[in-house]
């Protein structure tokens, strides 16, 4: 089988852009901006903007000089507008530091405002035939399927892993048709949902497609750890009851029957006190137990309570506020499901008056 870089090259002559306005030139500036152009958005949408700004500040001396509603004006309608913010301070950098001449290599042109790694090594292959590796967005999707790296590419081990790819990748000849092919193939072939294999030239050793992992690869952002919200729940036993509380109309649980419910640095005595009337102390906490709901993570810390003394108007169900429940009917009993577990799971050690 020939070389990745070679089926890529010979790939591209037939199938890649060869003919896109910032193409056939070795004219830095202009490849410059179409390359911050073409980082968020996508080559249809670009080719207008860029010709239209290219016509107005055709060289870095233009765009330098210009004002900066100038630039934003023509940037108006392609989004992201810190782009065009640091693409006015780069020129102003190329002209105050460079004396107008544009950087001649990939490490001076990523010292450049809004230039990164792979925006720079895409600038000085095209302008200057440098050879250097390149990694956006699309680029990774393809490495990251054709090589099978696993893990998701925002993470630093991940994404150094993906540039060890694209250096040990690289051809020693042809870095710009390779490069634009690189890019050609993760926008037209290598789709994130719709790859099109029978199309591709590197498909007969692409990891994810020999291992049935196109859709797994690239892994996506993992989910962010949800937000954790902490209460305790109060063991109040009488006898073989428990005291179970109504929860209120709105929130989590509405209406349901549950174990009262009190922030963890409440103080548990005056909360009885005020809503019971009941003489109440309570005694270590026990494990805590941690339920998922979809927007946060309740880690609910059970705390035994032993009363020290009963109102009468505890007999009461104030007013359908409070029950006292004998356990077995009380682990049957219509409960949120971790608090049911917690009741079952305790059954045998709740503190009885
Ligand atoms: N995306 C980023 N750079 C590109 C280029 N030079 N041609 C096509 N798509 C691109």
């Amino acid at each position: 089988m020939r070389s990745f870089s070679a089926r890529l090259i010979a790939w591209h002559e037939h199938a890649g852009r060869r003919d896109l306005p910032w193409q056939n030139t070795r004219d830095a500036y202009r490849i410059w901006i179409s390359e911050i152009m073409l980082q968020q958005t996508q080559v249809a949408t670009v080719t207008p903007y860029y010709q239209r700004f290219l016509g107005a500040l055709p060289d870095v001396q233009s765009l330098a000089a210009a004002s900066i509603d100038t630039v934003l004006q023509l940037w108006s309608g392609l989004g992201y507008y810190r782009r065009a913010h640091l693409l006015h301070r780069a020129a102003q950098e190329v002209v105050g530091k460079h004396g107008g001449t544009f950087p001649r290599d990939a490490a001076t042109l990523e010292t450049l405002p809004g230039v990164g790694r792979s925006t720079a090594a895409a600038i000085a292959a095209f302008a200057y035939g440098e050879r250097g590796a390149i990694l956006d967005g699309n680029v990774k999707r393809v490495l990251a399927r054709h090589q099978g790296v696993e893990g998701y590419s925002g993470d630093p081990a991940v994404e150094r892993a993906l540039w060890a790819r694209a250096d040990d990748l690289l051809p020693r000849e042809e870095i710009e048709p390779y490069t634009q092919a690189l890019m050609d193939l993760g926008a037209m072939v290598c789709l994130r949902s719709t790859p099109d294999c029978a199309r591709c030239p590197i498909a007969d050793d692409c990891v994810a497609r020999r291992t049935n992992r196109i859709d797994a690869l690239p892994a996506p952002r993992p989910r962010k750890p949800l937000p954790q919200r902490e209460v305790a729940v109060l063991l109040i036993g009488r006898g073989d009851e428990i005291l179970l509380e109504r929860r209120p109309p709105t929130g989590i649980w509405a209406g349901l029957w549950s174990l009262p419910e009190v922030p963890c640095d409440a103080d548990v005595a005056a909360y009885c006190r005020d809503r019971f009337g009941a003489d109440v102390a309570a005694g270590a906490a026990l494990v805590p137990i941690e339920h998922a709901f979809t927007h946060f993570r309740l880690r609910l810390t059970p705390l035994p309570c032993t009363v020290e003394r009963w109102p009468t108007r505890m007999e009461d169900s104030g007013r359908g506020a409070w029950v006292w429940l004998p356990l077995p009917e009380a682990t049957g009993a219509a409960l949120p499901a971790p608090i049911k577990k917690l009741l079952r799971a305790l059954a045998t050690t709740l503190v009885t008056a």
